[in-house]
């Protein structure tokens, strides 16, 4: 497999980067993909208790993500509305984490922080003026998500294959394809739009070292093309699977709902619901429009082979 430019700036064998998750992206998870050659990511609210502290949850996660690989990982930190992210942020300057992945909100606020701490920073964006404030601001690698992806997307909904080779065109630092790649296929695809890696996260979602409910892992397995929609855009659009929760929410925007009315409708921690406590009724399960290929739940080890395996194939088939 293609070793980038990326592989070299993160210390890692393969330019895949499991994509952080808010309830579910836990130190197991992270430390495997790191042993298997890529960079795994620990979301600090991993496996918490609902309104648990995220900086004691974070510490715990980084203890046992230490203890399981000797590889490196990062932190994924959404930065707006959270409550936390002046504490998460000296948090990871003093563990000395490797890399940090900010999210949801403005690179500006803590890059150099980071930086001078000797730590690598990569900033999601969804358009390609933010991939370029984001390299001014002196991040190393800009994450592009396409709005295929699941969870919370950009405003303008541009999807992967649109918004990759923009990015690349725009700006000189590495880029990594988000949303919609979960096998060989995707890395190849991402790499020929001008991608120097990419991120994945309903693919890791559905394997046995992801701390998901089983019930949401086997939704996903069960999934077909058109089982995700996209909700909530007066809050910012988010891909979630079709279920009563994300039909109530359409019914809600289409009845001219305001902000107020869908906030008090998802109260917090209805993505934990879901996700982590496998209420797929009840519950918003962040998720991808990609799981209608995802056939199996594997392990990690399983699913970064298998594309590393496939990569040459899919190349060859080029030609
Ligand atoms: C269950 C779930 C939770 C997510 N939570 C976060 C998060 O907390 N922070 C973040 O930056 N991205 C989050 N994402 C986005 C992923 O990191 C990743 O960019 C995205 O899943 C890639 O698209 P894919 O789902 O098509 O693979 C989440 C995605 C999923 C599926």
């Amino acid at each position: 497999m293609k070793r980038t430019r990326l592989c070299d700036l993160l210390g890692i064998e393969y330019p895949i980067i499991q994509g952080g998750m808010v309830w579910i992206a836990n130190a197991e998870l992270a430390a495997a993909v790191s042993n298997a050659g890529g960079l795994g990511l620990i979301s600090p609210t991993a496996g918490m208790s609902r309104n648990g502290n995220q900086v004691e949850n974070l510490k715990q996660q980084l203890e046992i993500a230490k203890s399981l690989t000797s590889k490196p990982f990062g932190v994924n930190l959404p930065i707006l509305n959270n409550p936390q992210i002046e504490e998460l942020v000296a948090t990871a300057i003093d563990t000395k984490v490797k890399v940090v992945v900010t999210a949801a909100g403005n690179p500006a606020l803590y890059t150099s922080r980071f930086k001078e701490a000797g730590i690598k920073v990569i900033h999601v964006v969804a358009a390609v003026r933010h991939a370029q404030s984001a390299e001014k601001r002196g991040v190393d690698v800009v994450i592009a998500e396409g709005y295929e992806a699941g969870g919370h997307n950009g405003l303008d909904e541009l999807t992967t294959f649109t918004l990759i080779p923009q990015v690349v065109d725009a700006v000189t630092i590495p880029v990594v394809a988000a949303g919609g790649i979960a096998d060989a296929r995707g890395v190849v695809a991402a790499l020929a739009l001008g991608a120097d890696g990419v991120q994945m996260g309903t693919r890791f979602v559905a394997t046995h070292e992801c701390n998901a409910h089983q019930n949401f892992k086997e939704a996903i397995v069960k999934a077909s093309d058109t089982d995700t929609v996209i909700t909530g855009r007066k809050l910012g659009p988010t891909r979630i699977l079709k279920n009563e929760v994300a039909a109530k929410i359409m019914d809600m925007e289409a009845a001219g709902a305001s902000v107020e009315e869908l906030l008090a409708f998802l109260g917090s921690n209805r993505s934990r619901t879901g996700q982590f406590e496998g209420d797929m009724a009840n519950g918003e399960a962040y998720c991808g429009a990609i799981a209608g290929m995802i056939k199996e739940i594997k392990s990690v080890g399983e699913v970064i082979r298998s594309i590393v395996d496939n990569y040459e194939t899919v190349l060859t088939s080029l030609r």
